[in-house]
């Protein structure tokens, strides 16, 4: 299929704004659960990026906090941690003065007495740096310390200041089903007030994430074709071929539905979904997405499938099955693959199916977004075709590739030149972030803390949007924890999942879009 690349002119990109100016005041970021993965592998690496960049305040402070008395250990530790995730050369002098900033306060997370003790060496910190009350909670801790955690700042009175922010960052999972997720947003809501709250989807950061809004509404192409009347279908895709990474006991609780459809693939579902909000500010934007997602009807049974893998080969390499993983019950019942359908019932969308799927050890790794067009009404040109390289008419797609590869492609029909009658084959216009913008070496992080230093929820969950999707997956997942998969595993590792989810489509007269990546 033949490819045209779309370059950006470099005196359009002069137009471009270089980066969000906006500065946060001076304040102190407390991470709690600072010795995991998440701190050295995400957020530090994003924090120093930011500073880089100018877009920190010159006198801020990072408090870790973590159970272990770690000491200077942590600042040390999340020094490499910049240099090995963030890209940043170990002979960098700029890195001496970025850990600096970063301390470390040793308490058990549920210890209530230990918070007193906390509060004043914020106190002191801020006041030694020269900072005022500003400061901003992140808790990247195990799910079961949110709520103590939250008590305990409000038992101290962390929770709100006369003269400043304060915030609180909430990472996922943000409840395992709708109950707990009403529960933990109770005790949240019972502490801090939800302007204050920041619940976190890395895929909000993404770039081409919030490229789909720009897409949708910063063009006034494609919003009059952005309907029922010419799409047939919207297809997304969260494959990836890393399994489970070590993580055998959170992923044996959590599965596929709740680690990235509930979530993840719920915010992208909205955003290509979503009406225009009246303007790009946290209440208009979030208010939109949370109207779309109330306009779906709960999801038959029927229409949500899940698969397991078994042993494969994945980039060429022999890998294990899901069972045989570390920590993973033998004979776990657990999805490492979901798809569902699922339609949204108002003017806009009324009888188009949305399908949605994700899945480990998937044949490759492609974060994608398809809206595949209706035909034209009549197909002048099909009889003119039956030999040769393409024998049907395709209809037109835009895919949005959200990972790896960013970019967005149309495909349309176009004449096979020198040939006899009219042959018509597909091609594409091809938009390329990378070779548009140069590489974005930026990992969603960045672009969510700064918002929440800021004050800015707009690219962070409402309560409301949190609750509304768990109320559509709670009665799958409790359907699916009544009856154990009879055929796990379902699926080879390395291949794009189960049989029951080409039937998904089949039923439908249509096939998933196994060809995904960016075109040839
Ligand atoms: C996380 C999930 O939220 O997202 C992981 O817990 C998953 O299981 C990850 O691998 C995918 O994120 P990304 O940014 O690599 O698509």
């Amino acid at each position: 299929m033949a490819t045209v690349q779309m370059k950006v002119h470099p005196d359009d990109l002069l137009q471009v704004p270089q980066a969000n100016e906006r500065i946060p005041n001076p304040g102190v970021l407390v991470i709690f659960g600072a010795s995991g993965d998440l701190t050295k592998r995400k957020l530090l690496p994003a924090l120093y990026h930011l500073q880089q960049g100018g877009l920190l305040p010159q006198n801020f402070a990072i408090v870790g906090v973590a159970r272990r008395p770690l000491g200077d250990e942590f600042a040390k530790d999340m020094r490499e941690g910049i240099i090995e995730f963030g890209g940043v050369e170990a002979s960098d002098p700029k890195l001496d003065d970025f850990v600096k900033h970063i301390n470390y306060y040793p308490l058990s997370f549920d210890d209530a007495n230990g918070y007193a003790g906390l509060k004043s060496e914020l106190d002191r910190i801020a006041k030694e740096n020269g900072i005022g009350n500003d400061r901003l909670f992140y808790l990247a801790t195990a799910p079961e310390y949110f709520a103590p955690i939250i008590e305990n700042l409000g038992a101290q009175g962390m929770n709100e200041v006369d003269n400043g922010r304060i915030g609180v960052v909430i990472e996922k999972p943000f409840g395992h089903d709708l109950d707990s997720a009403r529960e933990l947003n109770h005790q949240v809501n019972s502490v801090f007030h939800e302007n204050q709250v920041f619940r976190i989807d890395h895929y909000l950061g993404k770039e081409t994430v919030q490229n789909i809004l720009v897409f949708r509404f910063a063009n006034g192409i494609f919003e009059p074709i952005w309907n029922r009347n010419y799409i047939d279908h919207v297809q997304i895709t969260a494959a990836e071929s890393i399994g489970i990474e070590g993580r055998g006991p959170f992923y044996e609780k959590a599965g596929a539905l709740r680690d990235i459809i509930q979530n993840h693939m719920m915010e992208l579902l909205s955003f290509v979904a979503m009406e225009p909000p009246s303007s790009f500010d946290a209440e208009a934007v979030r208010r939109e997405k949370v109207k779309a997602w109330q306009a779906i009807p709960s999801i038959p049974i029927l229409n949500a499938v899940r698969g397991q893998y078994g042993p494969g080969m994945v980039d060429g390499k022999k890998v294990i099955g899901y069972r045989d993983e570390e920590r993973v019950d033998p004979e776990s019942g657990t999805e490492t693959f979901a798809a569902v359908r699922l339609e949204i019932e108002n003017w806009r969308w009324a009888g188009v199916p949305f399908y949605l799927r994700a899945g480990k050890r998937m044949k490759k790794r492609a974060t994608e977004i398809t809206i595949q067009f209706k035909q034209p009404p009549l197909l002048i040109f099909n009889r003119m075709q039956s030999s040769g390289p393409c024998t049907e008419i395709q209809p037109n797609l835009i895919t949005i590739r959200i990972q790896p590869d960013d970019g967005i492609a149309l495909r349309f029909g176009a004449k096979v030149p020198n040939t006899p009658g009219m042959a018509v084959c597909p091609v594409n216009m091809d938009f390329d972030y990378a070779q548009a913008f140069g590489q974005s070496r930026a990992n969603g992080y960045e672009r969510l803390l700064l918002d929440a230093m800021l004050g800015d929820q707009t690219l962070f969950s409402h309560r409301d949007g949190v609750e509304v999707n768990w109320a559509l997956y709670t009665p799958i997942l409790q359907a699916w924890a009544r009856k154990k998969p009879e055929v796990f595993p379902n699926y080879f590792a390395g291949t794009w999942g189960p049989e029951c989810a080409d039937r998904l489509l089949e039923r439908d007269g249509r096939t998933w879009r196994n060809n995904l990546g960016k075109p040839e």
